[in-house]
């Protein structure tokens, strides 16, 4: 059991699916028999999960009071889609989708013209994010010199698919296409460090302190 985790179990096996459709990255399932299965959450400060009548229920964290504010103010300053959707995700940690009709209606946008800017744009993160990032570059320069292999190596390492998190949310494996670095391929970045000729064993001296300390 790891601290700051909270762990379900239940023998109402369709939890299961439920805790996938509320969120594939926060609760994740542990074990699975015939007749139980039992959850992890990843307890976080803006959004949590409890039981409930044999059914995972997501708590109401995100503040969307908080996110009218700031596009009320930002859009009074005269910020543009980009400025107000940056300023939601610098104050709240991420563009939850509950957020969308709220910052459409301030701006008096669709939500579809929100929600396209969002998945446009990689800075943009719809879901909450690990508390440390650990990005490998995937371009054409880096996967010449074994990118592709590196990439591998730390999902199995972490024990996370490119894209996800651990389970207690601590560390994040992501993909990016060139750091700008791609002389000193294969390039990546953990957190905002940039970090190049990355081989198993560099990867490693900088994944070992960071899985020691849990992030
Ligand atoms: S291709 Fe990887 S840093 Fe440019």
């Amino acid at each position: 059991m790891v601290p700051g985790i909270t762990y379900f179990t239940s023998t109402h096996l369709p939890l299961r699916d439920k805790a996938h459709e509320i969120s594939n990255r926060t609760i994740r399932i542990l074990t699975t028999t015939k007749t139980s299965v039992t959850l992890v959450a990843a307890k976080s400060p803006r959004r949590g999960y409890r039981m409930s009548n044999g059914a995972a229920e997501e708590l109401p964290m995100y503040d969307l009071v908080r996110v009218r504010a700031l596009a009320v103010e930002g859009s009074l300053q005269g910020g543009s889609l980009l400025e107000v959707l940056h300023t939601v995700q610098n104050n709240l940690g991420y563009l939850d989708e509950n957020a969308i009709p709220t910052i459409a209606d301030v701006l008096n946008l669709s939500k579809a013209e929100v929600q396209g800017v969002i998945s446009f744009y990689r800075d943009f993160h719809e879901n909450p994010r690990a508390a440390t990032v650990v990005k490998l570059c995937r371009a054409e320069a880096c996967q010449a010199v074994g990118a592709e292999r590196l990439v591998a190596y730390a999902s199995k390492r972490l024990g996370v698919a490119v894209g996800e998190s651990s389970v207690d949310g601590q560390i994040g494996l992501e993909q990016v296409f060139c750091l700008g670095n791609c002389a000193l391929g294969p390039s990546g970045m953990i957190d905002d460090r940039l970090i190049g000729l990355l081989d198993e064993a560099k990867l490693d001296s900088h994944l070992d302190p960071l899985l020691r300390s849990g992030g």
